[in-house]
């Protein structure tokens, strides 16, 4: 069991059996078979944004305890790690921004991370598509990645969920690259940009 790659997951929505669930559902079937998949509902935790306290300039930890301080030791030891959000204003939701801002405590260092294979985000967005819709979630996400020495990024969007629901199993075939953004369109997956 110990020799199993681990992939945390981080849930940044907050609506039960919502479109971001079930995409994070269809992901965890298809890229979570074999792993130890641990999955953080940050929902369910009382933590504090970063207040920008500096402590972590000394050292690569946060000063605030709270619920979060536990998970530091599971982003740390993570292979795999999965964002999944909707798209708020254009960005993350407040949820995910929140446990990412924390993530500063790793910022101004220079971490050797070893053995980070992929880092995942998965976002829905209920317009139609339209300029830059997921532009902000994606560099909000991107370099958090990069903070926690993640380089291939694969990302999945879907939009028009007003309209049109994700549903179930849409994601069901392994078509995508460790790298790319990949987007509902239709009744298929386009790749957006590699
Ligand atoms: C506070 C808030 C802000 C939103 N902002 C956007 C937005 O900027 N662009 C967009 O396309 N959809 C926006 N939406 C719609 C959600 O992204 C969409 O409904 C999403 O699929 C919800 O995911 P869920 O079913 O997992 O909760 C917003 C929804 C809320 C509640």
């Amino acid at each position: 069991m110990e020799n199993k790659e681990k992939l945390l997951a981080l849930v940044g929505y907050s609506t039960k059996g919502g479109n971001t669930e079930k995409l994070l559902k269809d992901y965890l079937d298809l890229y979570g078979k074999d792993k130890l998949v641990d999955i953080v509902d940050l929902n369910t935790l009382d933590f504090k944004g970063c207040i920008h306290c500096k402590a972590c300039l000394k050292k690569p930890r946060c000063k605030l305890e709270d619920d979060l301080s536990p998970i530091y030791e599971k982003v740390e030891a993570a292979e795999e790690l999965i964002f999944a959000s909707p798209v708020y204003f254009n960005g993350l939701s407040w949820l995910l921004k929140k446990f990412i801002d924390r993530m500063q405590a790793y910022f101004p260092h220079e971490m050797n991370w070893q053995g980070k294979k992929q880092a995942s985000l998965l976002v829905t967005a209920g317009a139609p598509s339209y300029p830059r819709q997921f532009d902000a979630s994606y560099l909000e996400a991107e370099i958090t990645f990069k903070t926690l020495g993640y380089e291939k990024v694969r990302v999945v969007q879907v939009n028009n969920t007003d309209k049109e629901p994700y549903e179930r199993g849409f994601l069901s075939q392994d078509i995508m690259k460790e790298n790319g953004i990949y987007r509902r369109k239709g009744s298929q997956w386009e790749l957006i940009e590699e």
